[in-house]
């Protein structure tokens, strides 16, 4: 099925990748690069919505995330946890409905209340979901639903069908990301680093995305008549 070139994709994914070799290419630290990624992440998500993306996953922090250096580690849960107190009023304001899924067991209390917090402010919020993925791992929130989670897993359900996957940063993995809802998900890689991501870019993958010959099995339109 060929999509209409007005047609943003319903459920959008992104890896967010690159912030890291972003700072290391003007000498500051890595965390630098995740604060810089942060401010592209809000003009992102508010892109998104007026574009009319009705679901939006993203991943922030990956359960393999806790292998990096403890400072590395402690920036971000931080970054998290002012974003989610400092922005939850304006996507409540957007009619954004923001969740987090992944597990929650072993983020910081601080960070805890400020998820539940923002998701409370926000839970009216019916013009996009924006979800932000911590502490994920989708073969976890797979094994979950086969009886094999614990109840550490109960903030990580399988979602939606994804319908299209922006990875920024060069790399052409899913790295544990919704490995099921992507069974037909286009895929579109990109090599600028994320904290360089624009709105352009944005609406370049919604382009290509409305060019793809979606047929989830079926034969081509030419075919069937
Ligand atoms: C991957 O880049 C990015 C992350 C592990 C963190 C993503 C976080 C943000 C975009 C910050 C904003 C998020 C919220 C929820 C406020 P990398 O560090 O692996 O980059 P590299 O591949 O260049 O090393």
């Amino acid at each position: 099925m060929q999509q209409s070139a007005l047609q943003p994709p319903a459920h959008l994914a992104i890896i967010m990748d690159g912030n890291g070799r972003w700072a290391e290419q003007r000498d500051q630290p890595r965390a630098a690069g995740h604060r810089a990624g942060a401010r592209i992440m809000r003009d992102v998500v508010s892109h998104c919505a007026q574009r009319g993306v009705q679901q939006l996953t993203l991943y922030a922090f990956s359960s393999d995330n806790w292998k990096r250096p403890a400072p590395e580690v402690h920036a971000l849960l931080a970054l998290f946890t002012t974003h989610f107190r400092t922005h939850a009023t304006e996507l409540a304001r957007s009619g954004i409905r923001l969740t987090v899924i992944g597990r929650r067991d072993r983020l910081p209390l601080l960070l805890r209340a400020a998820i539940r917090e923002a998701e409370r402010r926000t839970e009216a919020g019916r013009t996009m979901h924006l979800r932000v993925a911590i502490d994920y791992s989708s073969r976890a929130a797979i094994a979950h639903t086969q009886g094999d989670g614990d109840t550490a897993a109960e903030h990580t359900p399988l979602l939606p069908a994804v319908d299209l996957l922006l990875r920024t940063g060069g790399e052409r993995r899913l790295s544990d990301f919704l490995l099921w809802e992507c069974a037909y998900a286009e895929l579109h890689f990109i090599d600028t680093l994320w904290p360089d991501m624009t709105v352009t870019h944005l609406d370049d993958a919604f382009a290509d995305f409305a060019r793809r010959d979606r047929r989830f099995g079926c034969l081509p339109d030419r075919a069937s008549a």
